[in-house]
C-alpha cells in the first residue's frame, strides 16, 4: 500500500491531520504520523518505507533522502522550501513541491500583530504610537507581502513595496507605491516587513548599511527567515541606535544577547506565523491533494526542483 508520511516537528492542527488522512484514504493510501520528534533517527526510521512525504520547516537533508528508499515525492506544506535539499531530491528523481499561498494569510496577520505589539511598547502601559499615517515598506511583494499591504492600508498606513521580480504595474494596481530600490524603501519607511525567501542572494543581505537608512524610530519586521539577517549587524544597530526596533518570528542565534534591548527587540518563542488552524488545514490538504494528483495523474504543477 502506498504510504504517506507526515513528519512535523511542529504538528499541524488536528483538523489538518484528519483532512490529510481523509484525502489519502480515499486515494487508497495509508498515512503515518511522526510529530514532535526530537531525534532525527526517528525521522530516518519513519521515512524508510514512505512513498510520499509531507513536511513543514522540517529539514529534508541528503541523509533523510538516503534513508527514504521508496520516496517519489516530498511536499513542503508551506511557501519557503529552503529546508529541502533539492539537489539530493533531483539526484534520486524525487519530485519536490511547495504549496504557495496556502498559509499566507496567517503570516500576514501575524506581521500586523507584531507591528502593533511594537508600536504599543510590548503591550506595557508606556505610551506607544499608532500605525495610522505611518509608512510601511514591504520587501518582496509575493502572496504574504500583498496581504500585509492590503491589511496595512486598511489601518491607514502608507504602503511602499520593492520586488525586482514583480512588474511595477502589478504593484501599482495593488495600490502600493513602488520603491526604486532597497535604499528608497528603507530610507522612506517607518516599518519594513520582510517577505523574501532565504537563498544565496538574500542570506545575510539585511545588513548594517541597509538598516541604518531607516528613519528615527524605524522598526524591522521579520516573518520570513532568520538567515536573511546579518545578526552581528543587527546587534550593532540595536546597540548604536536607541530608537531602532527589531521584531522577529524567528529567533536569531544571538537572541539571548538581544533580549537586553527589549522592548525594542522581541522574538516570538517559536516560529508561529503559519501556526493557525486555517493555515494548517489549507497547506496540509493542498499537500495531500498534490501528492494524489502526482502519484495518480503525474501532475507536477508546484514542483520546485525542475
Ligand atoms: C512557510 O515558509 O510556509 C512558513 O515559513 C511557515 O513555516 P512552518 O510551516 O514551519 O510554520
Amino acid at each position: 500500500m502506498t504510504k504517506v508520511l507526515v513528519a512535523t516537528e511542529k504538528p499541524f492542527a488536528k483538523a489538518a491531520v484528519d483532512g490529510i488522512k481523509d484525502i489519502c484514504s480515499k486515494a487508497g493510501y495509508e498515512v503515518a504520523l511522526l510529530e514532535k520528534y526530537t531525534d532525527v533517527n526517528d525521522f530516518y526510521k519513519a521515512v524508510a518505507d514512505a512513498d510520499a512525504l509531507i513536511v513543514r520547516s522540517d529539514k529534508v537533508t541528503k541523509e533523510v533522502i538516503d534513508h527514504a528508499k521508496n520516496l517519489k515525492i516530498v511536499v513542503r506544506a508551506g511557501a519557503g522550501f529552503d529546508n529541502l535539499d533539492l539537489a539530493a531530491c533531483t539526484a534520486r528523481k524525487i519530485v519536490a513541491m511547495n504549496t504557495p499561498g496556502q498559509n499566507s494569510n496567517a503570516v500576514a496577520e501575524l506581521a500586523l500583530g507584531l507591528m502593533i505589539y511594537m508600536a504599543r511598547t510590548n503591550f506595557t502601559p508606556v505610551a506607544g504610537t499608532e500605525l495610522l499615517g505611518k509608512r510601511l515598506g514591504i520587501q518582496a511583494f509575493g502572496h504574504v507581502g500583498r496581504l500585509v499591504g492590503e491589511k496595512a492600508k486598511a489601518m491607514g498606513m502608507k504602503v511602499m513595496a520593492f520586488d525586482p521580480f514583480v512588474p511595477a504595474d502589478a504593484m501599482k494596481a495593488a495600490g502600493v507605491e513602488v520603491a526604486k530600490d532597497l535604499d528608497d524603501l528603507y530610507s522612506n519607511c517607518d516599518y519594513v516587513s520582510l517577505h523574501i525567501p532565504a537563498n544565496d542572494q538574500t542570506k545575510n543581505s539585511i545588513n548594517y548599511a541597509l538598516l541604518s537608512k531607516m528613519p528615527k524610530g524605524g522598526c524591522l519586521l521579520n516573518t520570513a527567515r532568520k538567515e536573511v539577517i546579518n545578526e552581528a549587524d543587527m546587534e550593532k544597530m540595536l546597540s548604536e541606535r536607541e530608537d531602532f526596533k527589531y521584531v522577529t518570528d524567528i529567533a536569531p542565534a544571538n537572541d539571548a544577547d538581544l533580549k537586553k534591548f527589549a522592548p525594542r527587540y522581541f522574538a516570538t518563542p517559536k516560529k508561529m506565523g503559519a501556526q493557525t488552524k486555517e493555515a494548517n488545514f489549507n497547506a496540509g490538504l493542498a499537500a495531500a491533494n498534490q501528492i494524489v494528483d502526482f502519484l495518480k495523474n503525474g501532475v507536477t504543477k508546484f514542483q520546485v526542483n525542475k
